[in-house]
C-alpha cells in the first residue's frame, strides 16, 4: 500500500493549492485538487481573445491537464489552437494526416495490433527538446472505455523522501526512441527511419513557467541512469515508476465525442486505456514544441 506511509497523520502527499484568482472569460472545474480541470464557456472554433488565451495558459499551468467538451473544430483550427502555445512538433515516427505532418493520427479499431500510449509515458521524451504539451481531439469514441489517465509529476516529486530527493539531485537519465519506435508503425505501412532520437535529461526537471520541480523519468522512454551501476539505476527507476503511479497523483478523463485534452508534458505523464476492443476510438493530436529540460 502506498499513500499513507509517512508515519504522520494524513496522507504522505499533502497538496497545498496555490491561491488562484477568479477567471473572467472561462469556467474552470477541477477534477481533483491535484490534477485536471474541465474548462467551459469557450468555443475553440472561434478566435480567442488575448484574455481568453491568457486564462487558458493559466488554467493549464494551475491544473497540468485541461479538458474541453463539445468542441467542433476543423484540422486547421486544431493546428491554430496549438500554435497559440508555440511552434508545432512533428512526431519522429507516428502517422499523420496527409499533407499535415503536425496532425498526428490517434486511432485504434478491431484490426489494430495496438493502441497509442498504452503504458505510462511522457510524449517523445527521447527528443533533445521534448514537446511542451499535447492537444488530443477525440472525434469518435467507443460506447464505453478508452479513458486516459494523467499523473502529476510535481506531486510524485514532492512526495519523495528528502533522502531520495538528495539522491536524485543532479542525476540524469537516457531516454531512447530507438527501442520504442523501430517497427512500431509497420501496420500503417510506415517505413522505419534510419535512426530515432535519444537524449540525456535531468531526472528532476524544473518547469520553466511555474519553476516547480517535477520527476522526469518514464517507463516508456527512460532506459538508464547515467553514472550509477546498471543494477542500482534499474532499482531506482523501478522504485520511481512504482511511486509515480500512485493513484493519489492521478485523474482519469472519460472521453465523449468531440472532447479535447491538453496536457503539459513537462509535469504530467499519461496512459491510454485500450479496454474497448473491438470498438473504434479515433482522433488527432497536435503537439506543441518544447525546450531542453533543466
Ligand atoms: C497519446 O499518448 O498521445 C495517446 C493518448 C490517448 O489516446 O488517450
Amino acid at each position: 500500500m502506498q499513500g499513507s506511509l509517512s508515519g504522520k497523520a494524513g496522507p504522505r502527499y499533502r497538496h497545498t493549492a496555490d491561491e488562484s484568482a477568479p477567471y473572467e472569460t472561462i469556467a474552470v472545474d477541477k477534477l481533483t485538487p491535484i490534477i485536471g480541470a474541465e474548462i467551459s464557456g469557450i468555443d475553440l472554433a472561434r478566435p480567442l481573445s488575448n484574455r481568453q488565451q491568457d486564462e487558458v495558459h493559466r488554467a493549464l499551468a494551475e491544473n497540468l491537464v485541461i479538458f474541453f467538451r463539445d468542441q467542433h473544430i476543423t484540422p486547421e483550427q486544431h493546428l491554430a489552437f496549438g500554435r497559440m502555445f508555440g511552434d508545432l512538433h512533428v512526431h519522429p515516427a507516428a502517422p499523420s494526416e496527409p499533407g499535415k505532418p503536425e496532425l498526428m493520427i490517434i486511432h485504434a479499431d478491431k484490426d489494430s495490433p495496438r493502441a497509442n500510449g498504452e503504458g505510462w509515458h511522457t510524449d517523445v521524451s527521447c527528443d533533445l527538446e521534448p514537446p511542451m504539451g499535447s492537444i488530443l481531439y477525440i472525434r469518435k469514441c467507443p460506447p464505453k472505455g478508452g479513458d486516459t489517465l494523467f499523473a502529476s509529476m510535481y506531486a510524485a516529486y514532492e512526495s519523495l523522501s528528502d533522502r531520495m530527493k538528495t539522491y536524485l539531485e543532479g542525476l540524469t537519465a537516457i531516454h531512447d526512441g530507438e527501442s520504442v519506435y523501430r517497427g512500431l508503425y509497420k501496420n500503417y505501412g510506415i517505413a522505419d527511419k534510419p535512426r530515432y532520437p535519444r537524449a540525456e535529461h535531468p531526472v528532476v526537471r524544473t518547469h520553466p513557467v511555474t519553476r516547480k520541480k517535477a520527476l522526469y523519468v518514464n517507463r516508456g522512454f527512460t532506459r538508464t541512469l547515467v553514472g550509477v551501476p546498471r543494477d542500482e539505476g534499474d532499482a531506482i527507476l523501478s522504485y520511481l515508476y512504482q511511486h509515480m503511479e500512485n493513484p493519489l497523483f492521478q485523474c482519469r478523463f472519460r472521453w465523449q465525442e468531440n472532447s479535447i485534452a491538453f496536457w503539459d508534458n513537462r509535469c504530467v505523464q499519461h496512459r491510454a486505456m485500450w479496454d474497448y476492443w473491438p470498438h473504434t476510438r479515433s482522433g488527432n493530436r497536435v503537439t506543441v514544441a518544447g525546450d531542453k529540460p533543466f
